[in-house]
């Protein structure tokens, strides 16, 4: 039997079974199915109030499981699908309400990853998939992250290599009378707003109304066991000096680009800690951010510290992942 059809048997008869999209990994299970659902939020440790992101094979798919289907998603399915963009629509009853966390709403998304269409395909239903990482803690963008974090509470891992866009979709509610970004990802506000107008942006997690908006985005997310911080450019010499007083403790800095003043500090205080160069670019960024992640995990370090990319639109979905995965560096 292949993997697809092994996957399909395992989806159908109520397992879980992790597979790569373009953006990260996803945990499935059908989202027709309660129990299966629930099996999903025991496995990542995931409060039952945060709602899960139906997968579907293409938008002819995603008619079935939204109850309208107004102009605006079949123009934004027709530019941006299979892709890294989520539309929340008013769901249908067959969409279990485990898997929306009880919100007359759904989230749906037809990833661009030929393992995942073929999968999707050959289910021909909706997958419910959260990112397979235990919750709160940093996204899978390789199988090998998967096993790391879920291990044997998932029933079969499917292998499509590293994740090429990085970080999660972009989620857009269709349900207000203006349409409003939940999440920002790759997909930007101006490429949103160039096919159906004009949309309103979340405030983020900082909004103390957040629940009623997009249960789950005020959470913690994203965050390596070691404590994270984030500084800006101009705090370098200041992460310099914090390395040199704690040289026996490792860190990892996740410099933006050529560091040219912490890399000569510290190779001229010879300190122990890694330094790993980030892209200039927010899409080579974000394809980068969760692996630098990872290994700084695997490495055990006691502190990773990551510099702030500027506060601009093209950087709008990395910064907004920095926010969650760290803290401000105050010394
Ligand atoms: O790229 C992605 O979107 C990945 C891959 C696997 O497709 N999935 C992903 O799922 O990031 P997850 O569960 O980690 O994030 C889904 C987010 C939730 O945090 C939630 O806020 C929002 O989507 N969401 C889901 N359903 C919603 C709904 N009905 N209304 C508002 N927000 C919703
Ligand atoms: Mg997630």
């Amino acid at each position: 039997m292949s993997e697809i059809a092994q996957a399909v048997q395992l989806l159908r008869s109520g397992g879980l079974v992790a597979f790569p999209t373009e953006t990260v990994y996803g945990l499935g299970a059908d989202a027709t199915n309660s129990a299966a659902v629930q099996r999903i939020f025991a496995a990542k440790g995931r409060p039952s109030t945060n709602p899960l992101i139906s997968h579907v094979a293409d938008a002819s798919v995603a008619r079935r499981y939204a109850k309208s289907w107004p102009d605006s998603a079949t123009r934004l399915a027709e530019r941006f699908w299979p892709g890294p963009l989520t539309l929340v629509l008013e769901k249908t009853s067959a969409i279990v309400a485990e898997a929306t966390a009880g919100l007359s709403s759904v989230a749906l998304r037809c990833p661009d990853h030929l393992v995942a269409l073929e999968l999707l395909r050959a289910f021909d239903g909706p997958i419910a998939a959260p990112s397979a990482n235990r919750s709160t803690r940093v996204s899978p963008t390789t199988a090998a992250h998967v096993r790391r974090q879920l291990g044997d509470r998932v029933d079969l891992i499917l292998d499509g290599g590293a994740c090429r866009v990085g970080i999660e979709s972009t989620v857009l509610d269709l349900t207000r009378a203006v349409p409003m970004i939940l999440r920002p990802g790759s997909v930007s506000r101006e490429q949103i707003e160039a096919v159906i107008g004009p949309v309103e942006l979340f405030g983020g997690f900082v909004r103390e109304d957040a629940t009623q908006f997009s249960p789950g985005q005020q959470e913690v997310h994203y965050s390596p066991h070691a404590p994270a911080y984030r500084y800006e450019p101009q705090q370098r010499r200041k992460v310099a000096r914090w390395c040199v007083a704690h040289s026996s403790d490792q860190a990892v800095i996740l410099s933006l680009g050529e560091s040219e003043l912490l890399v000569p500090l510290c190779d001229a205080m010879s300190c122990s800690h890694r330094l790993m160069e980030m892209p200039e670019n927010p899409d080579d960024y974000a394809a980068r951010l969760y692996a630098a992640l990872h290994e700084a995990d695997v490495l055990g370090v006691a502190a990773i510290f990551v510099e702030m990319p500027p506060d601009q639109p093209q950087w709008a979905a990395v910064r907004d992942r920095l926010m969650r995965a760290t803290r401000p560096f105050k010394v």
